[in-house]
């Protein structure tokens, strides 16, 4: 199950194309274990999905009816680049993006990152409550996306084969892979009480902020 465009750049992608798997199980037979796993290709700056959705849910921002997903993401991105400008510390900038997305999306329980150190993942700043530390390449929602460099939507997290607990409130996750240059850095990982919380507007808008965040941080 290859990535269809992931964001390392691979022979047959195009620069600036990201990749979003999709884990899901069959329609209308959630119970059986068989799953489909249905990859969605996507790109930072083009939205696959044309029409807008009306977006209502808590929000710092600008909390209006008509406020897109596309326009909630646009704000966010305003934002983060003013809260993180002059500023290289990675523990900062990525303790003021976690509390950024975490007051101004809306139906998520966790948001926080995971480190890239010793070929494993280690827990870095968040919201939400108390995590698990490390976690494996490979292992998980986490692992998956690092190890794949993919950004990774799963509607359901109980039909995840591996998928680590660290809050029973999730029901939903999106992962998305932190590259700078072509290092692997970490993922910032969104968990949701909601079914199906995350689609590929959601995975355009946190890449974008992800390249914000990414290009303020140092990385040795
Ligand atoms: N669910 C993640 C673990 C991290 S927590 O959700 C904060 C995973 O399966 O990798």
């Amino acid at each position: 199950m290859s990535a269809v465009g992931a964001a390392d750049g691979s022979p047959g992608r195009k620069p600036g194309d990201q990749a979003a798997r999709m884990f899901e199980p069959r329609r209308g037979d959630r119970q059986e274990t068989t799953r489909r796993i249905e990859q969605i290709t996507f790109h930072r700056e083009t939205r696959l999905l044309p029409q807008a959705v009306p977006y209502r849910g808590f929000s710092q921002l600008d909390r209006s009816e008509s406020t897109s997903k596309t326009d909630l993401y646009d704000q966010l991105a305003a934002q983060l680049s003013s809260l993180l400008a002059g500023e290289r510390d990675l523990i900062a900038n990525a303790a003021n993006f976690a509390a950024l997305i975490f007051h101004a999306l809306p139906d998520l329980n966790w948001a926080g990152f995971y480190f890239l150190k010793d070929d494993e993942l280690v827990l870095g700043p968040f919201q939400g409550r108390p995590a698990c530390v490390r976690i494996a390449m490979g292992k998980g929602v986490c692992g998956t996306a690092a190890s794949t460099r993919a950004t990774t939507i799963v509607p359901n997290v109980h039909e995840f084969p591996g998928h680590i607990a660290c809050d029973s409130a999730s029901n939903s996750e999106i992962v998305v892979p932190l590259i700078k240059g072509d290092q692997l850095i970490g993922v910032l990982d969104l968990d949701s009480p909601i079914d199906g919380r995350f689609d590929s507007e959601d995975a355009n808008g946190l890449n974008r902020l992800v390249s914000v965040f990414v290009e303020t941080i140092e990385w040795q």
